[in-house]
């Protein structure tokens, strides 16, 4: 799957940024003062440059995940701006220079996108193999009152028929692929 997307010609994948910058904005409908989780991509993941371009035109915030500097096994989410100092994580990803005042509790963003591996129209999600993002939801009370929404985001090339799936697995709320939106719960 991760060769699927690495094989995108350059012109693939910048049409797919376009087109996900508009079903996102299907879903993420009141953008106005949302938090949103986001991510810088890699490994030929779908870029959300165009994404973050909206966030900022429409007064979100976007925030930008950080490996956790002491659990090293979380996701911190920390505010991300035009101008936000960057540097390059363990992974080789670009992600902020840590600054605590700019970290949002991981419950109170309103969406989080996600990269994947697969995904299934159940919602399911393959990961990395890392278990950041599993860990990182663990943490949302399950009796909040306010939960983010998990939106899973891919190239169409990424979906499967089903996936295996594990106890720790945390389902995605919607998949947004350039070409369709899944709402697998609704
Ligand atoms: N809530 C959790 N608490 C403790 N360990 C966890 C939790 N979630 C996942 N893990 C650990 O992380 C490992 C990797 O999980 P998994 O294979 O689901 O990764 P993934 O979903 O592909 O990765 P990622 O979440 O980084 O995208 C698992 O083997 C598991 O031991
Ligand atoms: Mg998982």
């Amino acid at each position: 799957m991760r060769n699927l997307r690495k094989e995108l010609t350059p012109e693939e994948q910048k049409s797919a940024a376009k087109a996900l910058k508009i079903n996102i904005s299907q879903v993420i409908k009141d953008p106005k003062n949302a938090r949103v989780g986001t991510y810088i991509s890699n490994d030929g993941e779908p870029s959300l440059d165009y994404v973050f371009q909206w966030l900022w035109q429409n007064k979100a915030t976007p925030f930008l995940p950080i490996l956790h500097p002491f659990t090293q096994v979380h996701l911190l989410f920390q505010r991300y701006e035009e101008n936000s100092p960057m540097t390059t994580n363990r992974y080789g990803i670009l992600e902020p220079e840590l600054n605590c005042s700019h970290v949002s509790p991981v419950a109170a963003l309103d969406f989080i996108l996600t990269p994947l591996v697969a995904f299934d129209s159940q919602g399911n999600r393959l990961g990395m193999g890392g278990g950041y993002y599993d860990r990182t939801f663990a943490q949302i009370p399950p009796d909040a009152s306010h939960r983010p929404k998990l939106i899973g985001v891919a190239h169409q090339c990424q979906h499967l028929d089903a996936l295996p799936v594990a106890s720790w697995d945390v389902p995605l709320d919607y998949i947004v692929t350039p070409e369709r939106i899944y709402c697998p719960h609704r």
